[in-house]
């Protein structure tokens, strides 16, 4: 890296708001070692504009949840550099990680990820007890939020009294509670029929544009790939440029 580079990447340290939401550089996360190792990522770098809905596709086993793991926080990389919203995750620690999943990253699960026993509004609330937000204010964002995602009259349905397109907006909502700065899915629609699918890919991409907020979401989906400002590729560990 020349000198001039070294002081731009300080510089999007100091600026938080000029820096990108999603920086990652050379990331290298392998599993197992010796002959048994797999390479799951090999040196993947790129950026996310702020307000961007960037689509990752590639094959079964490319590394897309590997990266998406890295990228929010929830493994650690053998080498590379992850920045999220101006912040270098190497410099937190497990405390600084917990506050970053929680107040700043919003995650949306193929399998939706949903607790059973509790309601559609629960659920949606889970994450503003836990950072604490007054009952009242909880109450008010939750409603906001499950009229949001078309839920307004199914606020009191658990999720096995609701349909798999109803449990992914559910689970968009949650993912939304703490207005988080990027939203990263793990293929939101694997488990939907492609109708479902398609209107569970367009909620999202309303909602990126609707809350202001980035997102990184993994998927097959022609049709989300259709509607993502980019689109990433892994094969075999490594982006593929397009
Ligand atoms: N915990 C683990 N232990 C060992 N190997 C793993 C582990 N998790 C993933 N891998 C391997 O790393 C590679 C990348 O896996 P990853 O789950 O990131 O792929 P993917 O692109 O998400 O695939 P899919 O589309 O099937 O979800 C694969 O070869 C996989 O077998
Ligand atoms: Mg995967």
């Amino acid at each position: 890296m020349t000198e001039s580079n070294a002081r731009t990447g300080a510089a999007v340290m100091e600026d938080p708001a000029e820096a990108p939401m999603v920086r990652v550089e050379n990331l290298h996360r392998s599993y197992g070692t010796g002959e048994a190792a797999v390479h799951a990522l090999r040196g993947v770098s790129f950026d996310i504009p702020r307000g961007e809905l960037v689509a990752l596709k590639g094959r079964s086993g490319s590394g897309k949840t590997t990266l998406l793991n890295l990228v929010g926080g929830l493994d650690s990389a053998d080498q590379g550099r992850i920045v999220i919203d101006g912040v270098d995750l190497a410099g937190l620690g497990e405390e600084g990680l917990l506050e970053l999943r929680r107040d700043r990253i919003g995650f949306i699960f193929q399998s939706f990820g949903l607790i059973p026993i509790l309601s559609a509004a629960e659920n949606v609330g889970v994450p503003l007890r836990l950072s604490r937000a007054d009952p009242k204010e909880r109450e008010e964002r939750v409603a906001l939020l499950l009229a949001l995602v078309g839920l307004a009259d199914h606020t009191s349905q658990r999720p096995g009294e609701l349909s798999g397109g109803q449990q992914q907006r559910v689970a968009i909502a949650r993912a939304l509670a703490n207005r988080p700065a990027l939203l990263i899915a793990d293929e939101p629609t694997g488990q939907l029929d492609a109708e479902t699918g398609l209107a569970v890919m367009e909620l999202l991409r309303a909602v990126v544009r609707s809350e202001g907020c980035t997102a990184l979401v993994a998927t097959h989906d022609a049709q989300l790939l259709g509607l993502a400002d980019r689109v990433l590729e892994l094969s075999d560990g490594e982006i593929i440029e397009h």
